[in-house]
């Protein structure tokens, strides 16, 4: 049975030996696809493949008609919004991902943008330092956890706000859990979003939450660029001459915020959080497990559309 590895992105090299290695030691053969361009390629690709381990790369239903042998796909990563889970389900596909093996990645990026923002992005005046600032996480999951870890480090107050997680498990960390994302946003000058993309957060990180932000905002995106309500973040900016947006995952108007807030306005040009050799390990090689122990012993335990 074949596993490919479809990735716009590629993982490093030292990640796709462990994907290898993991693979043929299951039995199983393993065929890439690096640094595609078209979807067409992606297409041809998928034809003969009983399993398929990607990242942020888009798996709909046109992918899935294409299949016809796949049974599992695996999203080496957290978020899952790229795969039609729907049209999965509808072809008796099991679409699973890798939580928590690529987060602390992320959340080092997170820290980085902070540290970026606080002094100017790099600019050479004086910036400002993170100890004693107050830091809000929206959404404590696996990222926003370490996030609060190495946070800690810089001493910074944290707050953090998740609709699904309880105040125990927050305050077990060392941080104060907030009642909503209003009292966080209100309450915190930096803002470290970790929510998901789904039909609910869509568009909501807006004017109303982004204009009650203490003086000298930052808001730190390693999220999706979804959430943000563009054209009001255009507003905010406008507004506030004080109010800085750092973000690793480029905006549908990335050349208007360049343009008009270069100075306040960053983003990286290639979503990076989860691009190190450790998160690429981590969450390549969990895929490849998960996709022989799927394939052998029917092991559901990632399964995201059950
Ligand atoms: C995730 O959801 O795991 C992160 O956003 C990383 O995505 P990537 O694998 O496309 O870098």
């Amino acid at each position: 049975m074949k596993v490919l590895v479809a990735t716009e992105k590629p993982f490093a090299a030292v990640a796709v030996n462990g994907i290898r290695e993991a693979v043929e030691k299951g039995g199983l053969e393993l065929a890439l696809l690096e640094k595609y361009t078209e979807k067409a390629q992606l297409l041809d690709a998928v034809k003969d493949a009983d399993a398929i381990i990607i990242r942020s790369d888009k798996v709909d239903a046109e992918v899935l008609d294409a299949a016809k042998q796949l049974k599992i796909v695996v999203r080496a990563g957290a978020g899952y919004d790229n795969v039609d889970l729907e049209a999965a389900t509808a072809h008796n596909v099991c679409v699973m991902n890798t939580p928590g093996q690529n987060s602390n990645a992320v959340a080092e990026l997170a820290l980085g943008l902070m540290v970026y923002g606080a002094r100017n992005l790099y600019n050479g005046t004086s910036g400002t330092e993170l100890k004693g600032k107050k830091l809000g996480i929206h959404a404590y999951g696996n990222v926003g956890r370490n996030v609060a870890r190495i946070a800690k480090g810089f001493g910074m107050e944290i707050y953090a706000y998740d609709a699904f997680c309880p105040s125990e498990v927050i305050e077990a960390d060392g941080v104060k859990p907030v009642a909503s994302a209003e009292e966080l946003y209100k309450t915190c000058q930096y803002i470290s979003l970790h929510i998901p993309a789904t039909k609910e957060t869509k568009n909501s990180i807006g004017h109303a939450l982004l204009s009650s932000m203490p003086k000298g905002a930052v808001l730190i995106n390693t999220a999706r660029k979804e959430v943000i309500n563009e054209p009001e973040l255009v507003k905010v900016l406008e507004e506030r001459p004080d109010f800085k947006y750092l973000t690793d995952i480029m905006p549908g108007n990335h050349a208007e915020l360049a343009e008009k807030f270069a100075a306040r306005y960053f983003s990286t040009p290639k979503k990076m959080g989860a691009q190190t050799a450790e998160a690429n390990i981590n969450a390549g090689i969990a895929a490849a497990n998960q996709i022989v122990d799927f394939l052998k012993n029917g092991n559901r335990k990632f399964q995201v559309n059950k």
